[in-house]
């Protein structure tokens, strides 16, 4: 029997999930479909609960409500529980279980595709949103020597320092908020872009100078070339977009929700091809 999965969002109709989740599904021989839903701004809750009352197995959540998400679950699993915000829910034994595979998503990507352990690197993650909260966590766990967060509103960057900082002690360095005017002089090896300042293709206000000799610069937004890649293209820096994350993100879902593990590098490469 089809097992029904889909992506709730809204918008929703640009989403790569369906594509994502249908090769996967080929690849492991698993059978389910996946398809888009577009849930009102006030209507994510019902449109949740009415596709499982339908039948369905599990959903991903996309913006603007995953916290929302993170709200209706009544199980946090993994991650979810301090990231405020879930992509993913299962609906197994009659439950509503969420889960965050997004910070993952990330560290996958970084350490395993692009071979960039996060290990005794010092980290500057820009932004104190929901992309953020997502993916302090698992940068902490992959023990970076330091982690700077900055945002343009610089009380949200220190409210996401103090959210999370019991775990600040897993880098050596611990955790930090600063504005971006106070960054010139220091030196990152890895620059996460979580604002949503490249959908409108504008950038942080990163002053010049703070991508140490090999940094990598990782733009969470995918499929374009943003104003930051730009910007740290420019001074000598590798970098990288989220497509991978997005990619490694669905395979960790695809792994709760079925048990198997999909692998990832065609399907990345597939959606390069397209792109
Ligand atoms: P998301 O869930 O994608 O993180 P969000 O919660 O709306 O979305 O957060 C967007 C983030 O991008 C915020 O950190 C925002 O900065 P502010 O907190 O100061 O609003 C950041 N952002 C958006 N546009 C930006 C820009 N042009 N320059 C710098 N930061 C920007």
């Amino acid at each position: 029997m089809t097992d029904h999965y889909a992506v709730v969002g809204n918008p929703v109709a640009h989403s790569a999930s369906p594509a994502i989740h249908a090769e996967f599904a080929r690849q492991t021989g698993q059978d389910l479909d996946y398809v888009r839903l577009l849930a009102p701004r006030d209507g994510f809750k019902s449109a949740v609960l009415k596709f499982r009352d339908e039948g369905g197995k599990g959903v991903n959540v996309t913006l603007p409500f995953k916290h929302e998400a993170w709200n209706l679950v009544t199980v946090h699993g993994g991650d979810a529980q301090y990231a405020r915000a879930v992509n993913t829910i299962d609906f197994r034994d009659g439950g509503i279980i969420g889960y965050n595979t997004d910070g993952i998503g990330l560290v996958t990507d970084l350490e395993r595709n692009l071979k960039f352990p996060i290990r005794n690197k010092r980290v500057l993650l820009m932004g104190a949103g929901g992309a953020t909260y997502g993916v302090v966590h698992p940068i902490l766990n992959a023990r970076p020597e330091l982690l700077v967060v900055a945002n343009r509103t610089p009380g949200k960057a220190v409210a996401v320092v103090a959210h999370f900082q019991k775990f600040a002690k897993l880098a050596p360095r611990g955790m930090s908020a600063q504005p971006y005017q106070q960054l010139g002089g220091s030196q990152f090896d890895l620059v996460i872009n979580a604002t949503s300042a490249g959908l409108s293709g504008e950038m942080p206000a990163l002053p010049p100078g703070v991508f140490a000799a090999g940094a990598l610069a990782y733009e969470m937004v995918y499929g374009q070339h943003t104003p930051f890649m730009k910007f740290a293209a420019a001074q000598g820096a590798r970098t990288a977009d989220g497509l991978g994350m997005l990619v490694e993100q669905a395979a960790e879902a695809f792994f709760i929700w079925r048990g198997v593990r999909p692998d990832t590098a065609p399907v990345i490469a597939m959606l390069k091809r397209e792109a």
